[in-house]
């Protein structure tokens, strides 16, 4: 028998309004046309005023318990994985543990951006083999529209709002089901090249996202074809054994070219860029949960996760669902 984190539940929540690229092209210098041909992006969801990280992050979670069979008070740990957290602190776990009424457990968030729920479930899955829990809860949530300049088409047209959600069990298996292995990674050399111009320490404001887009895209392509590699060695398993791989969302263009380099197929590949644009720590958890609810993802499945984003990090994840 092994120890492992196995996927328990999932969820996902997104904001009520959703706003298509020719509604954006109304109030942003755009067209469709180019906001498809570039990204592959159709629609996002926009968080309204009562919406926030942690609201949906708490409906995200709603949902991942519920579907896990399992109760608030049966968790022992909460992670979310966030750039835009409600407040500067306390973290946005604790405000989710006191919205689902969740009593005394662990709850603290991680900031690594766009790869923010690998970091997540990462740690989740190590505190989760130590014994710190036995039930964690890792949510990726975002609201980068409060973070956006809408006076930048370059990078407003590409971000969206949601949030998605797993329960983690530790369990003791006799076969392979669980994570297998986990991957990270960070070269704070490129900071620069994706980040807010703003913060607590420095300006004292929340600041907007600023991007040099083509070299995030290089980087991207690059790090995630290296970083899936690295993870399936870990596990001594090929492209081939993959059912489904759960990209980050940021760009149809960057997942397309990260699957060829890999050589796997683009039907084993769930897509939601289309209908969310890229929702940063949100955008792993929400495809996953909306290919689990709608049957592609089974009992049995080899699942790769992976994402890339502000640092730069990366990481991925292999998983027997
Ligand atoms: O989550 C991880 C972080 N994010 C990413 O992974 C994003 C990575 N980067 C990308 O996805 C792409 O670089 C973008 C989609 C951001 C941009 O695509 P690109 O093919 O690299 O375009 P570009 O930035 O080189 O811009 C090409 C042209 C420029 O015009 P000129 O200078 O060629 O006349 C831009 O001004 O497109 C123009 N442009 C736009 N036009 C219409 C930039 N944004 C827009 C826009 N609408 N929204």
């Amino acid at each position: 028998m092994t120890l492992r984190s196995v996927l328990a539940g999932t969820g996902a929540a997104l904001p009520r309004t959703r706003v298509s690229n020719e509604e954006l092209a109304q109030r942003v210098d755009t067209s469709d046309e180019w906001i498809v041909e570039r990204t592959g992006i159709r629609f996002r969801h926009i968080a309204e005023p009562d919406e926030t990280t942690g609201t949906l992050g708490a409906a995200a979670a709603r949902q991942a318990l519920e579907a896990a069979g399992l109760e608030a008070a049966d968790i022992g740990l909460i992670i979310v994985a966030t750039a835009t957290p409600d407040n500067t602190f306390p973290a946005t776990a604790t405000k989710v543990q006191a919205m689902l009424g969740a009593p005394d457990c662990i709850a603290f968030d991680v900031a690594a951006v766009c790869s923010g729920f690998l970091y997540a479930v990462s740690v989740a899955d190590s505190m989760l083999r130590t014994g710190a829990a036995k039930h964690a809860l890792v949510i990726g949530s975002e609201t980068f529209s409060r973070i956006l300049d809408w006076e930048d088409r370059a990078t407003c047209v590409l971000f969206g709002d949601g949030a998605g959600a797993v329960v983690l069990s530790a369990e003791d298996v006799d076969d392979d089901r669980g994570i297998l292995a986990t991957r990270l990674h960070a070269e704070g050399q490129y900071c620069d090249m994706l980040y807010v111009d703003g913060g607590p320490s420095t300006t004292g404001t929340v600041g907007h996202v600023r991007m040099q887009g083509r070299e995030v895209f290089r980087h991207a392509v690059t790090n995630l074809a290296s970083v899936l590699g690295e993870v399936l060695a870990d596990t001594g398993l090929s492209a081939a054994d993959v059912d489904w791989v759960v990209p980050h969302q940021a760009n149809r263009r960057i997942i397309d070219a990260t699957a060829k380099k890999l050589g796997l197929p683009a039907e084993r590949v769930v897509l939601t860029v289309d209908q969310h644009a890229n929702t940063s720590a949100a955008s792993v958890p929400l495809a996953l949960d909306l290919a689990v609810r709608d049957g592609r993802i089974k009992r049995g499945d080899l699942v790769v996760l992976e994402a890339m984003g502000g640092g730069f990090t990366w990481g991925a994840a292999v998983l027997r669902v």
